[in-house]
């Protein structure tokens, strides 16, 4: 079936592009081994979603507790101006990790004529349907996606892509699973692939009553704690483990030294288990961490992004100061 005016076939909108750049295939399996061998025993966040904790992290966006992702969406909404304004017309934007396509879709209307959306993702299948989506939504644009590890730099410049300024949209305050480290390795990828002019637009939540960050993650309905744990049904199913989950429970803290959130699954008696064949014991009381999710103020994030060779042009808040997104531009060179 075709569309009569236009000649594209309807509900079928195609991608100006897909370049699989072939990331590394992460390797759950080694992964685990790894963190089960180390002391104190942990996993990699990036593991949290499959399908089922995709759909177990929708459920907590929504919750009453995890004010994040609706405290970031109104920002979004009530900067619209400001933000076609800093992109001008014609804006490509590039979206690492582009996962729900709701929050760059409130970036793609308050822009004044984008000209280009690029998805990138490490789950190629993934990427392709959203991008589409986008693609379908906004026929005026040139939709592209590319397959890649955004961890590992952005590698853009051969991209056949508009000219316009390059807004590298970052929502979430994904920055802060990474550790200080990898938190500036990440933004001095964006940073190489940036020229003069183009700009960073980054989500990250604020430091805060410790209290009312501990219940975003520690949720009264047990979502997060639901989350935490699909990550042992996880191990169990794909990866032959005989962890029993209901011997651990869900725990969120505050790390006040490192400004972050940590979780943790706790062992409430002693088990031994197995692994793809490989022994592991947890004694009582002894815990796995399996997430951080760093805190900033607007000095800690600003000397972060200057760290790399960034100026923060603008910074907004709620009025609550519960979240931040920030527009970084590469600091001009004297
Ligand atoms: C997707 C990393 C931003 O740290 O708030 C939410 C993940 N973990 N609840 C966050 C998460 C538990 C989330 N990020």
């Amino acid at each position: 079936m075709h569309d009569r005016v236009s000649g594209r076939p309807t509900g079928h909108a195609a991608l100006a592009f897909f370049e699989d750049q072939h990331p590394p295939a992460g390797d759950f399996l080694a992964d685990v081994l790894d963190g089960f061998s180390r002391s104190p025993k942990q996993l990699a966040p990036v593991y949290f979603y499959d399908a089922a904790g995709s759909a177990i992290f929708d459920e907590i966006t929504h919750l009453p507790e995890y004010y994040v992702t609706r405290t970031e969406l109104s920002i979004l909404d009530r900067i619209g101006p400001e933000l076609a304004t800093l992109a001008g017309p014609g804006a490509v934007v590039i979206e690492p990790g582009s996962g729900s396509s709701v929050k760059v879709r409130k970036l793609l209307d308050a822009l004044p004529d984008p000209a280009a959306y690029v998805g990138l993702d490490i789950s190629g299948d993934h990427l392709k349907a959203a991008c589409l989506e986008i693609a379908g939504a906004y026929p005026d644009m040139q939709v592209g996606a590319v397959c890649a590890d955004f961890t590992q730099g952005l590698e853009l410049a051969h991209l056949p892509l508009d000219d316009g300024k390059r807004v590298i949209f970052f929502p979430g305050s994904t920055v802060g699973n990474f550790e200080p480290d990898g938190a500036r390795r990440l933004l001095a990828g964006f940073r190489r692939a940036m020229r003069p002019g183009d700009a960073v637009l980054i989500g990250a939540d604020r430091v805060k009553d410790p209290a009312r960050l501990v219940a975003a993650y520690d949720d009264a309905l047990g979502v997060t704690a639901r989350f935490n744990l699909n990550l042992i049904h996880r191990i169990n199913r794909e990866l032959d483990g005989s962890i029993d989950p209901d011997g651990l429970s869900h725990r969120a803290v505050w790390n006040t030294d490192r400004a972050r959130i940590e979780m943790h699954l706790v062992a409430e008696r002693a088990q031994a288990f197995e692994i793809s064949g490989r022994p592991f014991h947890l004694h009582v009381g002894e815990s796995i961490h399996t997430e951080n999710s760093h805190k900033f103020t607007q000095e800690s994030f600003t000397s972060l992004a200057e760290s790399v060779g960034f100026t923060v042009r603008s910074s907004w808040s709620d009025d609550a100061e519960l979240f931040s997104l920030h527009w970084l531009e590469p600091t001009a060179k004297a």
